[in-house]
Formats: structure tokens, sequence, C-alpha cells
């Protein structure tokens, strides 16, 4: 991939193919040359939501496990990613079906707590788990697909989150350091394009402020169901512990990976800003949704008029920014 633009990756549902195959009238007037030559095709999974075997071959649960399987009725159907897909058994035969479909790309999740069962070093790696990944990598190669492999796709290993509050404690951003350094040095070799964080954003929000997703946190005032929280201040701490996480794990990508020509593609936008408290607008329980402050924090100006608007919005922009131009360099 040349850096000078943008990867494209199209994500188009087995179902889409599938209904307007049978029916040719209704095809869309859009054929695959009718894109750039370098135009990447793809699909894209999460791990939680697709491997199954959540409690098999030495994988540690994460917030995801805790969060479905102690609390079935914050799920829609009650269902749990204990299954799920059963991906874990049958990745041979989806990566048949992504080359038969003809994608170029496969997007996929590491779990984290599959190849790093308590989350940290310490707690010992799982061979198990790198196996299976490097399976997966390989059968897809093989196939002709390439892997662009999520670093984070929200499964925290619970181990992290009992410790020290998972994404709401400093330690964190050495933690998911060390797992992104062990995801570049043992599939670095084959995997050329990275993603640190999927959606930072929805997990700052759905997270920790609406309580909609694990760990299920917010204040009372937003959702009586809360797990505990505090909507108006949890959400920045993490969206800033995220960031931070990024920076180091990109830091050491480029400090002792890149050297070796791997290619990393971050796709990281989001931050909390888009949503703010009543502190700064003064109704209490509401929440402001503000897309022109969902930004880049490199690219956070200090004359943005949005930044002005509050207090709290002002002293978080200002501490994310000073600590991103330290650790952070997104190119
Ligand atoms: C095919 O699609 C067209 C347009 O949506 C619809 O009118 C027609 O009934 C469909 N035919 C079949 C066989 O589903
Ligand atoms: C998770 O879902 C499975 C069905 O897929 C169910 O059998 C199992 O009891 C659930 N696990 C828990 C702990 O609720």
């Amino acid at each position: 991939m040349k850096s000078k633009g943008l990867l494209l990756l199209l994500l188009i549902t087995l179902a889409y193919n599938g209904v307007f195959a049978k029916n040719r009238s209704s095809r869309p007037r859009l054929r695959r040359n009718d894109f750039p030559e370098d135009f990447i095709f793809g699909s894209a999974t999460s791990a939680y939501q697709c491997e199954g075997a959540a409690h098999e071959d030495g994988r540690g649960p994460s917030i995801w496990d805790t969060y479905s399987e102690e609390f079935p009725e914050k799920i829609m159907d009650g269902s749990n990613g204990s299954v799920a897909d059963d991906s874990y058994y049958l990745y041979k035969e989806d990566v048949n079906l992504l080359h038969q479909i003809g994608f170029n790309a496969y997007r996929f999740s590491i779990s984290w707590s599959r190849i790093l069962p308590r989350g940290n070093l310490k707690g010992g790696i799982n061979q198990a788990g790198i196996n299976y990944y490097n399976n997966l990598i390989n059968q897809l190669l093989l196939k002709g697909v390439k892997p662009y492999v999520t670093i984070f796709h929200w499964d925290l290993p619970e181990a992290l989150e009992v410790a020290y509050g998972g994404f709401l404690g400093a330690e964190i951003v050495n933690d998911f350091r060390d797992y992104a350094e062990l995801c570049f040095q043992k599939f670095g070799d084959r995997v050329k394009h990275w993603m640190t964080l999927n959606e930072p954003f929805t997990v700052v929000k759905q997270g920790y402020l609406t309580g909609e997703k694990a760990p299920g946190r917010c204040s009372s005032f937003t959702n009586p169901n809360c797990l505990g929280g505090d909507g108006a201040t949890e959400p920045y701490i993490v969206g800033h512990n995220f960031l931070l996480a990024h920076g180091a794990a990109v830091k050491v990508y480029r400090e002792k990976y890149q050297v070796i020509h791997i290619y990393i593609y971050i796709l990281f936008y989001l931050i909390c800003l888009s949503y703010v408290t009543e502190p700064v607008m003064g109704r209490p329980g509401t929440f402001i949704r503000d897309p022109d402050s969902i930004r880049d924090p490199i690219r956070i100006r200090s004359e943005n008029p949005d930044i002005r608007r509050g207090r709290i919005r002002i002293r978080i922009v200002k501490c994310w920014i000073r600590q991103s131009r330290i650790r952070i360099r997104i190119s």
C-alpha cells in the first residue's frame, strides 16, 4: 500500500450478494472494473462476535464474556459469544467463502485474552491462541486474501478490568503496548495492515456514558441500570487513555518494527468530545451530540469554537493535546 491514498475497504455482506444475485433486474449497475484497480474489496468481523470457543484452549475471559453471561438481560436476545459463528473451528471454511465471493481482504480482530489470558505478559502467553491466529493468517494468504488486523475490538481481558478498571486505569497504556507488540512480533512478518483500536468512541459513549455496552458503566441519571460509573468523568478518562494506548503502540511499532517494513494502517478516529454532560450546557442529564467536535486530537485547534463552549471540554482538550504531542504522531 502506498501512503498516497486511503485504503478503501468496501464491506459487502453475504446477504446483500445473495439477494441481488438471484434477481438480475435489481442488481446494481456497478461492476468491479468500475472501481480503481487498487480498490480493495473486503469483509470484516470482530473476534468476540465470530470466534466462539470463548472458554476453550486457554482463552481468558474478556469483559464481553462477563457482560453477556452475567447480564443476559442487557443483550437484546439474551445470547452470548461462547459459540458465536464458531469461526475458531470453522475458520478454513470461512476463508474459503471469502475467497469464493472474491474478496481481496479480510479484517478481523485478535482476542486479547486468547493470546494473553490475564491481559499482560506477566500472566503468560497462550500458545494455542497464537497458533490459531497463525493458522488463520496462513489460510488467508494461501487463498490470496490479505489480512487486516484490528488489535483491540472492545473485548478487554476481564483480568485487567478487575485489576485496575481497564481503560479507566493508567496501567492500560503499557499493557496495551505490550499486547500490541506481541501481535507485531508474532504476526507482523505476514500482516502488513494493522488497526490499533476499533471505534474507541463507541466504547467511550456506550460503555461509560450510556452504559449499553460492556463494561456497562454510566450515571444513574442516564440509565437506572448502570453497573456503577460516572458519566461526567469516566468517558473523558477512558477516551484519554485510548489515545495514550494508541500512541504507545504506534511508538513501539515505529521504533522496533517499521524498520522491517511492516506497514501500519491506523484507523483511529474519534474522541469523546462530541458528548458533553450538563455541567457544560446547563441541562442536567442531557447529552449534546456535536459532530463537528469529533476530531483527531492532533488536529484540534484551540480556535475551534466548539472547544470554547465549556470548561470541561477545554481542560480535557488541552490535556489531550499536550500528551498527544509528546507521545503520538499520526501521519
Ligand atoms: C426483482 O427486483 C425488482 C425490483 O426491486 C422487483 O420488482 C421484482 O419483483 C424482483 N423479482 C424477484 C423475482 O424477486
Ligand atoms: C451462553 O450461551 C449458550 C448458548 O449459546 C448457553 O448455552 C449458555 O448457557 C450461555 N452461557 C451463560 C453463562 O449464560
